[in-house]
């Protein structure tokens, strides 16, 4: 028996209703300024055809301020699964067209769904923010939403990645949703994140400040750390999303998605002889010797805008995928401060969790000097590079190009703090301290009673660096594996990491570690 026609056109009639969300005028205005709506952000994520969704028939229950006669198409968010070059993901896309995508109990209920749906099947899982916060008329229901969605971000952090992307208003206590996810794309116009407005600020400090200040795209890239990519639009955030799973594993039981090449030889790269001036001074981009180390030149780098002192980010090494690491010597002279050790430590951290191996590219002359570093804790800030380094079991290789001295070569993961391999170039200097500081020091009085100062302390610095200031030292007492030159680094650490795959580390049981926060 073929189902009633009356029943086929009563479902036809429901998902064309729901379907049509906030109606065709709203998704037009969007339209006009170049934005998606929900479902079309959700129609880009996924492989045409793949989407199923979770909740299209939802209704709200509130009985206050009339709510009783109002529907809301889907509750103002859409949920589902689909496929994401042939992998599942989930999924939850904000409806700012339905009461401004406001978060209520349904609705908080349908992420939710994704987020245990998640976890359950092992995959990722990509939320679309783009609401005006919690729904008004549902009062405390709607701050419970929130909290449920929160528990649940933390329970599946380090276990399936979460990828935030700000589309639209984030405001209040909403921000700590994708502030609790590993990764946060934001467009760089009509998207807002923040938790006081100016308004707020300006009525209970006095500040007068600007939305693009404290709440942009821009601001929160490169002043707040907060966000990891800016998205020129909707299209181009799904992009980064797209290129962000393409090396990411589907949870933490599973290796990233090496596409390991059988063929063992590296060719030599002479371009990196020459990359790296021999002068310590002299500085060169990091992120060249990143793109001469990854397969086809392809890295997506990480917090490009924030604490640029330091480089992190994903490629592939003979197929392998890697998290990059590099101090960058054009930024701050590539020292560590508060903000990069936090940049830094984190990416550890997410590499280690996801079974990513780390390639730390060094050359760092100490923590940045100052009475704000001290004041505001740069001690712990940079014990976090410690902690994340030394806690994490993937393979982990160090490459020490020039400068590396004091505790900072100890944060950039050196042998003793657990790396693998450690190989050095010729240009390598690992020491206390650099030649200036070490032989003022060591001979202040000598220099000071000398008949020309000046040139005795060049000497002195000179006869120091000879000493001390040479990979060799380090190499004998195998604290540097081995110096290679420049050319032979492509090879060595794709060699090292093929040789690593199968490592296991083991550490006693705990709950977790008390990392200096
Ligand atoms: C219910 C809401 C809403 C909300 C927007 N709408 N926010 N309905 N609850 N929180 C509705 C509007 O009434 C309107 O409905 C539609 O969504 C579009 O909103 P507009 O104001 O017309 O849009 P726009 O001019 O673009 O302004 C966007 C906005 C503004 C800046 C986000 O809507 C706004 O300020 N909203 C309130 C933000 C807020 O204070 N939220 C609560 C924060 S406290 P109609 O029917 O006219 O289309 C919070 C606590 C969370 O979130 C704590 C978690 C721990």
């Amino acid at each position: 028996m073929a189902i009633s026609k009356t029943l086929a056109d009563e479902l036809e009639k429901r998902r064309a209703a729901a379907l049509d969300g906030g109606g065709a005028k709203k998704a037009e205005d969007r339209h006009a300024k170049g934005r998606m709506t929900a479902r079309e952000r959700l129609d880009a994520l996924f492989s045409k055809g793949t989407f199923q969704e979770f909740g299209l028939h939802a209704k709200h229950r509130t009985r206050h301020f009339g709510m009783e006669k109002k529907d809301i198409p889907t509750d103002g968010v859409i949920v589902g699964t689909g496929f994401v070059d042939g992998r599942p993901v989930a999924a939850f896309s904000q409806d700012f067209g339905v009461v401004g995508g406001s978060l209520g109990e349904i609705h908080s209920k349908k992420i939710c769904h994704a987020l245990d749906h998640a976890v359950k099947a092992g995959i990722p899982v990509i939320g679309f923010n783009d609401s005006g916060g919690a729904r008004i008329q549902e009062g405390v229901g709607a701050l419970a939403g929130y909290g449920q969605v929160f528990y649940r971000n933390v329970q599946l952090s380090g276990v399936v990645p979460q990828i935030s992307i700000i589309a639209g208003p984030c405001a209040g206590g909403a921000a700590y949703s994708p502030a609790l996810t590993d990764f946060i794309i934001m467009t760089r116009e009509n998207a807002q994140m923040f938790i006081c407005g100016p308004e707020v600020i300006r009525s209970v400090t006095g500040e007068v400040t600007t939305m693009d200040q404290i709440g942009s795209a821009n601001a929160h890239a490169s002043i707040s750390g907060n966000i990891h990519f800016i998205a020129d639009n909707d299209a181009h955030a799904v992009a980064l999303a797209h290129r962000l799973l393409s090396f990411l594993p589907s949870n933490n039981m599973q290796d990233p998605p090496h596409q390991v090449e059988p063929d063992l030889s590296v060719v030599d790269d002479p371009a990196l002889d020459e990359l790296v001036p021999e002068d310590p001074k002299s500085p060169f981009d990091v992120r060249t010797v990143i793109q001469h180390l990854a397969d086809d030149a392809d890295f997506l780098e990480v917090q490009e805008l924030f604490a640029q002192n330091i480089v992190i980010g994903f490629g592939r090494i003979g197929g392998i995928v890697v998290g990059f690491v590099g101090n960058q010597p054009t930024v701050k002279a590539g020292t560590l401060d508060i903000d990069a050790s936090d940049k830094a430590a984190r990416f550890v951290r997410f590499c280690n969790v996801y079974n990513i191996p780390i390639v730390t590219l060094v050359d760092v002359p100490g923590f940045l000097p100052g009475v704000k570093q001290e004041q505001q804790g740069i001690i712990r800030h940079g014990a976090k590079m410690l902690f994340a380094y030394a806690s994490a079991t993937v393979p982990k290789i160090t490459v020490i190009m020039r400068k590396a001295y004091g505790g900072a070569y100890l944060a950039m993961c050196s042998e003793d703090m657990g790396a693998d391999r450690v190989i050095a170039w010729p240009t390598a200097e690992i020491a206390v301290m650099g030649a200036e500081g070490a032989a003022n020091i060591l001979y202040r009085k000598e220099i000071k009673e000398a008949e020309d100062p000046a040139s005795r302390s060049k000497e002195l610095i000179e006869e120091y660096r000879q000493e001390f200031a040479t990979p060799y030292l380090a190499a004998g007492e195998l604290m540097a594996h081995d110096v290679i030159q420049p050319r032979e680094t492509r090879s060595a650490v794709a060699l090292a990491l093929r040789g690593l795959m199968s490592k296991r580390e083991t550490r006693p049981p705990k709950k977790h570690g008390n990392i200096p926060l």
